[in-house]
This record gives C-alpha cells, structure tokens and sequence, in this order.
C-alpha cells in the first residue's frame, strides 16, 4: 500500500451471509460518492470461471493462478468475467456455496488479496465482506460487523430470490445459511469474525434505511474524531 492510498478513507461491513451488508454497502456509497467492492463476488467469479473451466474447487494452486489473472470487471452494480455479464450465474445459492468451499484455500486468499486493495482509491472506498476489516483493510477508518437472526437472513435471502425469480425453499435456505456460516466462521484462514475495533450491528428489528443511517453516523464521528485530533 502507498502511503498516499492510506489517506483515502475506508468502511468495512462484515457479517453472515444474506445480513444485508451488501445492500447497506452499496448504499453507504452512494451516499458519500464511494467507490463500492462486494468482495464476495471475487470469491463467487472465481468459482463459476472454475467450473466454466473443468478446475476442481479442492485444486488449490490451479485456482489461485486462475484467480490471479480473472479477466474481472464491475460497472454499474453488474459484474463482467472476460467482456461478459455474469451477475445472475454468480448470485445462485450453489455459486454461494461454490465460493464459500473455495473461500477457504489460503492461496486463493492471497492471490485476490492484491485485487481488492486495489479498490481503495480516491475518494473513498465501502466494501464488504466477511475478512474486510480484520485482514484486507486492517487501517480502515469505520469497521461494522453487521448480524440478523438467522430466520430472518433466511427469509431475505429468501425474498431476494424470488424477486430475481429464481427458485427459493425457506427451508432449505435456512439450512445452507446455517451450514454455510459454520464454514465460513471455523476456517482456519480469515475466518469470520468482528474486528476488535468494529461496531457490531443487529439489523433484524431494522429497516435498510436505519441500518445505513448508523453506519453513516459511525462514519461523520470518525471524521470529527480525525479533525479534532
Ligand atoms: O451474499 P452472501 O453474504 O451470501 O455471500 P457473499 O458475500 O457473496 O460471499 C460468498 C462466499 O464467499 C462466502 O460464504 C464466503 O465464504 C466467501 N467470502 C469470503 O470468504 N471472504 C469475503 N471477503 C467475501 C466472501
């Protein structure tokens, strides 16, 4: 990191799957003028480019360099693998498990690592994921660990897919949460947790609006903070 992209503020919002970080995240944004990385679709990108490519998900060294030279880009919220919109391929409930399994391989880690940095730039940076602020941007300005009951994540995720049109049973959900965030939470590598300096959220009694209001409020505060001191 350069000592000039230091300067360029930070927000990191981690959290379980289908807490509504990424909503918050995108929105957060949008408010300050941010630039917005959802880093979980690195993971999801990858994944499906595996599978397009026969490459086993437990095949740690192929993926990395696979990972490595993604020819990846996100215009307008949609995300593009080599010119092409892959954005419905990679929300499914399998390319979520998909890069939850791959998510694990440190190698991989590290080869996205260099990739997301990147997204820090002027004039300023929302990003969110489940190892944002306690291995990728460590020296963010604002860290939010964002949570919901289980039921009610399962239920958004739930209306997510339905609204997309894509098939969705409660049920099952529930069950692939419950799994996915035991997965995701006992990996040996960057596992999920809330960074000691974060500001824990529950959103399940929230509206979207409220839970973005307290991240903004979390946000100017840091900011008086670094005026005043
Ligand atoms: O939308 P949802 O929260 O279900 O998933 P996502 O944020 O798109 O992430 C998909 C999977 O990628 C997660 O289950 C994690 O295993 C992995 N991931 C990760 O390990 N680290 C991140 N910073 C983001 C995602």
């Amino acid at each position: 990191m350069t000592d000039a992209s230091r300067l360029i503020p930070v927000i990191t919002i981690d959290g379980p799957s289908a807490s509504g970080k990424g909503t918050v995240a995108a929105l957060v944004a949008q408010a300050l003028g941010f630039h917005y990385l959802d880093s979980g679709a690195l993971y999801r990108v990858t994944a499906l480019a595996a599978r397009d490519a026969g490459i086993s998900l437990e095949d740690e060294t192929s993926l990395s360099e696979l990972a490595a030279n993604l020819d990846l880009a996100f215009r307008d919220g949609e995300c593009y693998l080599d010119g092409r919109s892959v954005g419905d391929r990679i929300r499914s409930e399998a390319a979520g498990g998909d890069a939850s399994r791959i998510a694990a391989l440190p190698a991989l880690r590290a080869a996205l690592l260099a990739r997301q940095r990147a997204f820090r730039q002027s004039p300023g940076l929302v990003t969110d994921g489940r190892d944002m602020g306690t291995v990728v941007f460590p020296g963010a300005q604002v860290k939010v660990y964002l949570t919901a009951s289980v039921e009610e994540r399962a239920r958004r995720r739930y209306n997510q897919l339905i609204e997309k049109g894509l098939p969705a049973n409660l049920d099952d959900l529930l069950m692939d949460l419950r799994q996915r965030d035991a997965r995701d939470a006992s990996r040996a590598t960057a596992p999920m947790r809330q960074a000691a300096d974060a500001h824990a959220l529950d959103t399940t009694g929230l509206t979207v609006g409220q839970a973005m209001d307290a991240v903004l409020g979390w946000y100017a505060q840091a900011n008086a903070k670094t005026v005043t001191e």
